[in-house]
């Protein structure tokens, strides 16, 4: 059935959780605001707790007063839940000369390292030795250096960047990762009076101050969460305004959309996306930004599953990310895989069925599956996708789908 009307996109849960852990940096009470409702956000704040400080929550404003920090320990049990608790390792050295964080360990979409992260805190003078799965990081006084990343890691960057800006001295970081939630971490801390300039560009310096202020701050829309609802409106052959899509922020999608045969239109603070009645298929590769998302790859491939033609896609930044491609197999999807490539004919009918998510962007790609298959799918483990969903039921339900949430 084609999707019609509007819907409102939630801010972004991979920019509000760095911020939530920024506010560790400043010796007082910060607010963030368009905070979405999330099961990863509940662990950010969680942890925040036991770390010491005092966190409210109203509507969607997160409060966290950060004057008193208790602990520098991220247990095993909140890190193996959301990875990116990893991310209190450079606020909790710069703040307090000691971190001890649960390595994250196994991951569903692969091995997911952090040896770029502690590799870059120790050219800044942190030692970091491995303990019992616990990474324990210590040091003095965190001093500038010029830090080159192998990979444009994401995590990795934004750890820098706060760690640094409190080192003394100039720190420069070379092959810097340029999503557009770096630039709202780094635009954050800067509103906090540290001093970075580059970021949205691969070199990014950083002037370490020797005090932050408090955090005051708006998070920008989820670009993943507004990518899904372009593809929604892509698949059923409807047309939908998706307020808060930024087109700078999807650029990648918005071509490959159109390629495919999608219509894409600027409004005043969103974008307009209408599905045609045939799909052209199209290749991507995901990279890292300005290149198409990965955490986007599962969604596009659900959308060419429907496509007139073959389509191929290659999954460059994360190893075994393909664990939709099972389910949407049983759907009646023909997709093979090729090492890091999958290959997909498009078919006229997918066929409603039981199946189950594995992981977050994969379970949002079941979802769009069945919004185009005949009968009903029945997704179950949805505790992945209310991970980085806010209510993504009750809003595609307001654009005319038919779905809904039972117990599980
Ligand atoms: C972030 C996003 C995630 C997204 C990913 C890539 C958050 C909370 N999560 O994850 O949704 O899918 O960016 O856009 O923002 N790597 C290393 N060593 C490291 C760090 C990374 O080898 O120390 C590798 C990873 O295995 C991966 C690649 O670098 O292959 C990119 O990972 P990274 O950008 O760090 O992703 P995350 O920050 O974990």
């Amino acid at each position: 059935m084609p999707l019609r009307g509007e819907v409102q996109v939630s801010g972004a849960k991979n920019s509000a959780l760095p911020l939530l852990f920024a506010t560790l940096l400043a010796d007082g009470i910060s607010e963030i605001h368009n905070i979405p409702e999330l099961r990863d956000i509940n662990t950010a704040v969680k942890l925040l707790s036991e770390l010491g400080a005092e966190t409210a929550r109203e509507a969607d404003s997160v409060r966290v007063d950060a004057r008193q920090i208790q602990s520098i320990e991220a247990s095993y049990d909140l890190v193996k839940t959301m990875r990116a608790s990893v991310l209190v390792l450079g606020p909790l050295l710069a703040r307090c000369g000691h971190a001890r964080v649960s390595l994250p360990g196994g991951c569903a979409i692969g091995a997911r390292p952090i040896n770029l992260h502690l590799k870059g805190l120790e050219a800044l003078g942190a030692t970091i030795t491995l303990d019992h799965g616990y990474v324990e990081a210590t040091v003095d006084t965190l001093r500038g250096a010029k830090i080159y990343f192998d990979i444009p890691t994401v995590g990795g960057t934004e750890n820098l960047l706060m760690a640094a800006s409190l080192a003394e001295g100039e720190t420069v970081l070379e092959n810097a990762a340029r999503e557009p939630e770096i630039v709202q971490l780094a635009e954050a801390l800067n509103s906090m009076g540290a001093e970075i300039e580059g970021a949205g560009t691969a070199i990014i310096r950083i002037r370490g101050v020797e005090k932050l202020q408090p955090l005051n701050v708006q998070v920008i829309p989820d670009r993943i969460e507004a990518g899904t609802f372009m593809i929604a409106a892509a698949i059923t052959g409807g047309d939908v305004l998706v307020h808060g899509a930024v087109q700078k922020h999807q650029e990648a999608l918005i071509s490959k959309m159109i390629e495919a045969g999608v219509k894409i239109a600027p409004e005043a603070d969103g974008l307009r996306v209408i599905g045609p009645e045939k799909l052209a298929p199209v290749d991507i590769r995901t990279s890292v930004f300005p290149g198409f998302p990965t955490d986007m790859q599962a969604q596009f491939m659900a959308l060419m599953t429907r496509a007139a033609g073959t389509s191929r896609i290659s999954e460059t930044v994360f190893e075994n990310r393909f664990m939709h491609v099972c389910e949407l197999q049983r759907m009646g999807a023909d997709i093979q895989i090729d090492g890091h490539s999958a290959i997909i004919r498009g078919t006229e009918h997918l066929t409603g069925a039981p199946v189950m998510a594995t992981d977050l962007r994969a379970s949002a790609s079941l979802i769009l599956a069945g919004l185009a298959a005949e009968n009903t799918t029945e997704v179950s483990r949805i505790y992945h996708l209310d991970r980085g969903y806010e209510k993504i039921e009750k809003k595609l339900a307001a654009l005319g789908a038919r779905i809904w949430r039972e117990q599980e």
